[in-house]
């Protein structure tokens, strides 16, 4: 028989969670575990058959660490850690000291339900398959997100992705691109995994997507994990969380 949501979130451990967090998490739980196998024209996810009966067999078994750690296998496999590279995607990413495709967590996913509304443009600098935001667009639909990756193979896989998880087009905008050419303009929640190293072209890159912040007379919430944007910004923004993990920030406005 289908768990609830409320039933799953009776099982997860509520430490060091808020209420609403533990709530977020049950319902993304529930989303992995109605959806059908993702598409996988690529082959980037040889295991999911194998997590997903896993983590099914851990919602019976009802053991908070045994369920979080069959979810987060499944979820970062989903996540496609294997991503694949052009040979000039390849040197630009090394040139630039990006970092490859590893899982931004859970973390970021739980605590942005205060920072988004209907109306907020999301986006993720170093977005991979996109799944970050896809499953934020998930749990609190919202306005657009916008997706800036360097691998065209991933953002393929991320389109495949988003049918899965039935987003609607208009809700995503895909962009393959070094984020070095892409300035935040317009954007109310901004979500980065340090896409690249802060230094040589890399610190041009956070300079130059500081001052754009600046500029920016909107409310602007910035998620970042392993952060290397904060000895870039202004006085105008404050760190309101960090866990050594992930650090956000908020201009006041
Ligand atoms: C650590 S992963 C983060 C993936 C995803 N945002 C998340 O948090 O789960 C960093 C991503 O940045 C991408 N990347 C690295 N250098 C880049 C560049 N110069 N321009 C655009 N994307 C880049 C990598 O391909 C990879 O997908």
């Amino acid at each position: 028989m289908k768990s609830p949501d409320s039933d799953i979130s009776k099982i997860l451990s509520t430490e060091d969670r808020t209420e609403e967090e533990v709530a977020r998490f049950a319902e993304l739980m529930r989303v992995f575990l109605d959806l059908e196998p993702p598409p996988d024209p690529y082959g980037l996810f040889p295991h999911y058959a194998e997590y997903k009966r896993v983590f099914r067999q851990a919602v019976d078994g009802r053991n908070a660490d045994t369920l979080e750690d069959a979810f987060l296998t499944l979820y970062c496999h989903v996540h496609g850690h294997e991503a694949p590279y052009t040979p000039d995607e390849r040197r630009l990413v090394n040139e630039t000291g990006g970092y490859w495709c590893h899982a931004g967590g859970i973390s970021p996913l739980l605590k942005a339900g205060p920072f988004i509304n209907r109306d907020t443009v999301s986006a993720d600098f170093g977005a991979g398959n996109g799944l970050q935001c896809l499953l934020l667009q998930k749990l609190y639909p919202h306005e657009k997100t916008i997706q800036i990756e360097i691998s065209s193979r991933m953002v393929e896989a991320g389109k495949y992705l988003q049918q899965w998880l039935n987003v609607p087009d208009e809700r995503v905008e895909w962009i393959v691109a070094d984020v070095c050419d892409v300035v935040p303009r317009d954007m109310d929640f901004i979500y980065l995994y340090r896409p690249v190293r802060p230094e040589g072209k890399g610190r041009a890159f956070y300079e130059r997507f500081a001052r754009a912040l600046d500029c920016e007379d909107r409310r602007v919430v910035i998620f970042s994990i392993a952060d290397c944007l904060h000895q870039f910004l202004s006085s105008h923004f404050e760190v309101f969380y960090t866990d050594g993990h992930l650090t956000c920030f908020g201009n006041g406005r």
